[in-house]
């Protein structure tokens, strides 16, 4: 298939029987998520991240409310990522040291080092364009292990630089995203490093599943924030390989059951490989080139398992442009209609901008069910992870819109 998409419905409709019935709950589950959350709940700087409810913006899209969940300050890291690849690590480590000592070490003996004779002999590898390898990274610092992080070309300096200073070595790939992963899983077969992968591949489940696990935190905290008896009729989130989107999906699908809201997958025009994948009914490369500015969205490839759960979960598909991304990182910082300011990414604003255009357009806000009492719930998925691009796109440093909103509040 070629050619533009745009905007496609589910050929498959979504949600015809219950979660575990599907089989997906094999995939991920909240007994699993529970388990996750126990553990990074207990993470030093582990803090809930805010719901932002945009009613102003939310009125003029002709919606009842939009509420934001804004990862920009997760564990320090920029993003939501920072809960997946740290996570998938610690399980790792966990397993190696039990096997070695017969006993599962807790992670608070991990962190004090009591383990480095076995963790500083482990590597972990992965690819990334920019936040996963930065979350795996911070995973190995304070785990205590060695660390290897392959990215592309275009990659910024300042992602690089960040996944660095947390004592990973950071090597850069030719091609792509997809080129990276490959690379990545090449080596770490011939070195004997442990691949810490945010996407799924054939034969190659168990750690992407883990860091899947791990971003379902992002719901779970949300359904303790959504407003007294108020419940998301939509949730409108952005895809790369469709982890956080299968992870949202999943919980919300397995705890809300029949109320579970309407999922729209949002992707950039460049990148689609979910809305190919939906269209072809199988996974399908994106058939654009993967550049655009949503770095963390540029991938081609689906996470099989991610798949999975989205191929009968997800209501519909969408694409959005790099002008459509910008403007809505604009239009956070600048809050023209009373909201709260929020310092957004580039990748963070896909959900909004697909939103903004489905309830502005009368065939797919009816196609979608949009209308003046829906709510729709957005994951802002990361902050601004590279300043000088924000400053460049947005007019004005992510510190200078930080302080424009203090002086919002002392006013
Ligand atoms: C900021 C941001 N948002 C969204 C995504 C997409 O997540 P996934 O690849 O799990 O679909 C990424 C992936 O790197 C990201 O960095």
């Amino acid at each position: 298939m070629s050619g533009p998409l745009g905007f496609l419905l589910n050929p498959q409709p979504p949600r015809q029987h219950p979660y575990h019935l599907g089989g997906l709950s094999e995939i991920l589950n909240l007994h699993a998520l529970n388990e996750a959350r126990a553990e990074i709940t207990t993470w030093p700087g582990y803090a809930v991240t805010p719901l932002v409810a945009l009613q102003g913006l939310a009125s003029k899209a002709g919606l009842g409310n939009i509420l934001y969940k804004d990862e920009g300050s997760r564990f320090g890291l920029g993003s939501f990522k920072a809960l997946g690849g740290a996570y998938a690590v610690l399980r790792y480590l966990k397993k190696e040291v039990s096997r070695q000592l017969g006993v599962e070490p807790d992670t608070s003996s991990l962190i004090r080092g009591e383990h480095r004779e076995i963790t500083e002999m482990l590597t972990v590898v992965c690819a990334t364009d920019g936040n996963h390898g930065k979350s795996v990274a911070w995973g190995a610092r304070n785990f205590g292990c060695k660390c290897v992080i392959y990215v592309h070309a275009h990659v910024s300096q300042a992602r690089r630089d960040a996944i660095a200073a947390y004592g990973a070595s950071v090597l850069e790939v030719k091609g792509a995203y997809d080129d990276a992963v490959r690379k990545a899983a090449d080596d770490a077969l011939e070195n004997g490093w442990q691949v810490i992968s945010d996407t799924s591949y054939e034969g190659y489940t168990e750690v992407p599943r883990d860091v899947m696990q791990g971003y379902g935190i992002i719901a779970a905290e949300a359904a303790t924030q959504f407003p007294a008896g108020v419940r998301p009729t939509h949730v409108f989130v952005q895809g790369g390989v469709g982890g956080v989107a299968a992870s949202l999906c999943s919980w919300f699908w397995e705890s809300y059951g029949s109320d579970a809201p309407r999922f729209i997958i949002v992707e950039p025009a460049n990148a689609d490989c979910l809305i190919r994948s939906a269209g072809a009914g199988k996974p399908t490369p994106a058939a654009g080139d993967l550049d655009t500015i949503m770095a963390g969205l540029a991938c081609g490839e689906v996470s099989v398992i991610a798949w999975e759960i989205l191929r009968e979960g997800a209501d519909a598909f969408l694409t959005v442009t790099d002008e459509a991304a910008a403007s809505c990182m604009r239009l956070l910082a600048e809050a023209p209609f009373g909201d709260a300011r929020v310092v957004a990414g580039e990748s963070a604003v896909a959900g909004l901008a697909g939103v903004l255009l489905a309830a502005t357009d009368p065939e797919k806000r009816k196609a979608l069910g949009l209308s003046e009492s829906s709510v729709v719930m957005l994951v802002g998925t990361e902050g601004a992870t590279d300043p000088a691009l924000y400053e460049q796109i947005v007019g004005r440093s992510a510190d200078a819109v930080r302080d424009s909103m203090l002086q919002v509040a002392d006013a």
